[in-house]
Parts: structure tokens; C-alpha cells; sequence
């Protein structure tokens, strides 16, 4: 019933233009055809037009990895949600956790950024995720709430179907470090999260949101995640960075849609 949703974060990198085209056209020659999978990478912004233009002809959609809540202003170093949108993007993620930890958002931004996104028309990805320190404390389910609750607030007359949102579950602690969740340990916090969206907008919404898993994913452990009941597909870092192991993972996302 939810489509699978493949996206590619791909944070810092690469250092060129050059490179950031390549990577584009190489995932769009190498994309499997009749594809069921919904699939988008995520550019620096200043490679942002280059990469709609480079995926443009293919089912490849262009989301930015961040965006202001303002939509223009004194606001130096900012990219408006409507800015993105006019390039031809369709996603902004926001609230990764790299940006809560090195620059300074919370849940309250989050939120605010959530609401501009959706203004725009664009499908936030919405992030949240508990740190190691949190999970050994036992208080995962307690901070993915709080990220929920107050990430998500008031937006109950802007979601009405359950596509206008992507939630990405990324425990920060699987974040680039290759300790992926288990099936098991993911499945659990995302049934949690399906029932907390459930009592922020209802059940027939809950149902048809997708929830991304984020953390280490790469072609190996993809198809095992994807299995799961309320895993709906994957932000995924650094094997989205060659279009191989990106393509990879598609193709196991594929195999789990094709066995649906
Ligand atoms: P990773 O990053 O796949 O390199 O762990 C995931 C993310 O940060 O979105």
C-alpha cells in the first residue's frame, strides 16, 4: 500500500560540480527501468539546478538537505523552501541529526522548517532519532516522541493524505558508523513512530505515511530492513555516493516491492 522511498543524502559531497554531475548521470543511466521504487538524492545546494537538470528524463527526484523557515529577507547564508521548489526539487530533509548537533536545531526549527516546506509544496523528510547515550538510557521511545510531537505541531490541516510528509528514522548512533540496526530494533521504533503519527493525525494517515530507515544502510542489509512491516524504504548516506552501491540498494528495494 506505502511505495518505497529510496533517498540518497549526500551531505558534504562530492568537492566538485563535475563530480556531482557524474554521480547524477551515472544514476540515472545505471536506475533499474519499471522501477515501482520512488527514488531522490539529496545535493549539496549549490549543486542542487545542475542535479535537477542531470536527472531530468528519469523518475529521479531532487530534494535539498535543508531549508530556511524564512521565505526571503535578512537572512544570510539561507535557501528558502520556495527557492528549492522553483528549481525543480520535490524534497527537503530537515532535522537530520547532523544538523541538530552541529548547528544548534531543535525540535521547535524543525517545526517551523516542517510548516515552510509544506507551504512551498515540497515533502519535508522529516528526521528524527535517539543518540547512543539515549538508547543505553532507555529513553529512545521518549526522545523519538518529543522529536515527533513538537517537530511535527499544527500541521494537521497541511497533511491530508499522508504523501505530503516523509519521517526518516535515523538512530544517530548508526549515522556513518556502520553499527546498523537490526531489522528487529528498527521495526520496533518504527511501528512506535506509526502509532505516535496516529495520534497526531489519525490512523487512515498513519497508515499512509512513509517512514524511511536511515543509518549504515548499504545493498547487503537493505532487503532485510525493507522487509520490515513499517520500514517504507531508506535515507541513506554514504553508499549513495557511487551510483553502484546507490543502484544496489534499489534494486533490493525492488526485490522487497516486487515480493509485496
Ligand atoms: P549513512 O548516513 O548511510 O552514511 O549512515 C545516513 C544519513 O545520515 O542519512
Amino acid at each position: 500500500m506505502r511505495p518505497i522511498f529510496i533517498a540518497g543524502n549526500w551531505k558534504l559531497n562530492p568537492p566538485t560540480l563535475a563530480e556531482a554531475r557524474q554521480l547524477a548521470v551515472d544514476l540515472k543511466v545505471q536506475l533499474p527501468s519499471g522501477s515501482g521504487v520512488e527514488v531522490a538524492v539529496c545535493p549539496p545546494a549549490a549543486f542542487l539546478a545542475p542535479v535537477v537538470e542531470a536527472v531530468s528524463g528519469s523518475s529521479i527526484k531532487v530534494g535539498s538537505q535543508d531549508s530556511s523557515p524564512h521565505a526571503s529577507g535578512a537572512y544570510t547564508g539561507e535557501l528558502s523552501t520556495n527557492m528549492v521548489k522553483s528549481l525543480g526539487c520535490a524534497y527537503a530533509v530537515i532535522g537530520h541529526s547532523e544538523r541538530r548537533q552541529y548547528h544548534g536545531e531543535t525540535n521547535q526549527s524543525v517545526n517551523q522548517k516542517t510548516v515552510a516546506a509544506l507551504a512551498s509544496g515540497l515533502v519535508p523528510i522529516v528526521c528524527v532519532g535517539e543518540t547512543l547515550a539515549e538508547r543505553e538510557d532507555s529513553v529512545t521511545f521518549a526522545v523519538v516522541e518529543q522529536q515527533l510531537r513538537e517537530g511535527l505541531k499544527g500541521l494537521s490541516d497541511s497533511v491530508k493524505t499522508g504523501a505530503e510528509l516523509v519521517i526518516a528514522y535515523e538512530p544517530v548512533w548508526a549515522i556513518g558508523t556502520g553499527k546498523v540496526a537490526t531489522p528487529a530494533q528498527a521495526q520496533e521504533v518504527h511501528a512506535f513512530i506509526r502509532q505516535i503519527l496516529a495520534s497526531i493525525f489519525n490512523s487512515a494517515i498513519a497508515d499512509r505515511l512513509v517512514i524511511q530507515y536511515g543509518g549504515s544502510v548499504k545493498a547487503d542489509n537493505a532487503e532485510e530492513l525493507l522487509s520490515q512491516t513499517d520500514i517504507d524504504g531508506a535515507l541513506v548516506g554514504g553508499a549513495s555516493l557511487k551510483a553502484d552501491s546507490f543502484v544496489g540498494i534499489i534494486t533490493a528495494a525492488n526485490a522487497v516491492a516486487v515480493s509485496a
